[in-house]
């Protein structure tokens, strides 16, 4: 749809885009304090840090990470490294999960020339050197910092193979790929060590759509989880070793309902006994007071904030408070039929204004609303009373 239509409305744009997280949060501050103080408690920690984020589809999950992780930047002046958000499962998952995961977390979960290269030329070297065992992938990454070895060393790091005496001329020749996840694990623990160096106190992984473990066969299921709580015993054992390292602050975004599945199985684990490996140990490794839940739905002001913030971003000199073309009964029914949740108020504001432009209505309230998502064959689910 050209641009040109949403002029009746004084609009540059559609402004109810999905998936646009550039954009002002509105409500979930609690959740959003608390989300701060994890980060914060992680910057002071000497060990690792596992929180949870559960909301239902659509509540804001995805965007609070992203949120997050955008205000944690530029990490030279927070003296936090965020990384991702990324998808706890890729597509493409092969068997090797935490190899996979580190090099994701390379390929899309950070700019590596922006965002990290600027923190790693602020590294001096310890006095007692670098640990032996993590020389070699240290030596790696400063290598990103070096022109005439910052390509290769970038290739290794994404998980592109490279030639031996490439590797040779850039002097990274230990380091000729990231092969096993035992290998991806050094390289996050070496890159907490430069960090330090550089005076960034933590990392953050964010990780989102953990619920997607659930669509794996049972024994991959419980691989990922096991390689979660297999990064995490490796943080301790570093940490327990008194090394001087960034700490690892790992923040995942799942549904209540996998979550509640989650606790299930671990009890029925726990019934039988099993504890060794699988989701037991995985799930014991979280404190409840890392666990962060958020209402699916806004209150109905913040509905209208909502609504009036995403026009006005799409406006030039309008007054911050318009909610113009829609009445405000429109705004009640699109709350009651979204029932409050982000994903959905959007959803409907978007396909209403978009169908209204196109019947150039002047005004939109709750009937016209009505007739267009009608004629559109497009029905949500009945509001169920809330019964306490
Ligand atoms: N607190 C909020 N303030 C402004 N927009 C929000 C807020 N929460 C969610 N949204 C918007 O709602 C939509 C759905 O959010 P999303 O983060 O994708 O949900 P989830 O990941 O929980 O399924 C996105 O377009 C997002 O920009
Ligand atoms: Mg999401």
């Amino acid at each position: 749809m050209s641009t040109k239509a949403f002029d009746l409305y004084r609009l540059k744009g559609q402004p109810f885009e999905l998936g646009r997280y550039d954009v002002q949060r509105i409500g979930r501050d609690v959740e959003w304090t608390r989300l701060r103080q994890i980060v914060n408690f992680a910057q002071q920690s000497r060990s690792p840090v596992n929180a949870v984020l559960l909301g239902t589809y659509g509540s804001g999950k995805s965007f609070l990470l992203w949120q997050l992780a955008r205000s944690l930047q530029p990490a030279t002046k927070s003296r936090v490294l965020g990384l991702g958000p990324i998808r706890l499962v890729d597509p493409e998952q092969k068997r090797d999960f935490t190899r996979s995961l580190v090099l994701r977390l390379f390929v899309r979960g950070m700019d590596i020339e922006n965002e990290l290269v600027p923190i790693l030329r602020n590294v001096a070297a310890p006095k007692a050197g670098w640990p032996s065992a993590l020389r070699p992938f240290v030596g790696l990454l400063l290598a990103l910092t070096r022109p005439d070895a910052a390509a290769v060393a970038r290739k290794v790091l994404i998980g592109s193979r490279i030639l031996r005496r490439e590797a040779e001329a850039a002097g990274i020749a230990e380091t000729l790929q990231i092969r096993t996840s035992d290998d991806a694990i050094a390289v996050i623990q070496a890159l907490q060590l430069v960090l330090h160096a550089a005076g960034v106190t933590a990392i953050a992984m964010f990780i989102d759509e953990v619920e997607y473990v659930d669509a794996l066969p049972r024994a991959q299921r419980v691989a990922v989880l096991d390689s979660l709580k297999h990064l995490w015993d490796q943080q301790v054992d570093f940490f327990s070793k008194g090394a001087n390292a960034a700490t690892l602050l790992i923040l995942m975004a799942a549904t209540p309902d996998y979550w509640h599945r989650l606790r299930q199985q671990v009890m029925m684990e726990g019934g039988r006994g099993e504890s060794g490996v699988g989701i037991t140990p995985f799930f014991a490794r979280i404190r409840a007071s890392e666990v962060v839940e958020m209402p699916a739905e806004l209150a109905p002001d913040e509905a209208r904030r909502l609504i009036v913030s995403r026009m006005s971003e799409a406006r030039d000199g309008q007054k911050r408070d318009e909610i113009i073309p829609f009445t405000d009964d429109y705004v009640d029914y699109a709350y009651q039929l979204s029932q409050g949740l982000p994903r959905q108020i959007i959803e409907i504001c978007g396909v209403v204004l978009a169908e209204a432009a196109q019947r150039k209505l002047k005004k939109i309230d709750a009937d016209a609303a009505r007739k267009i998502l009608s004629d559109l064959l497009i029905s949500y689910e009945p509001i169920s009373e809330k019964v306490s």
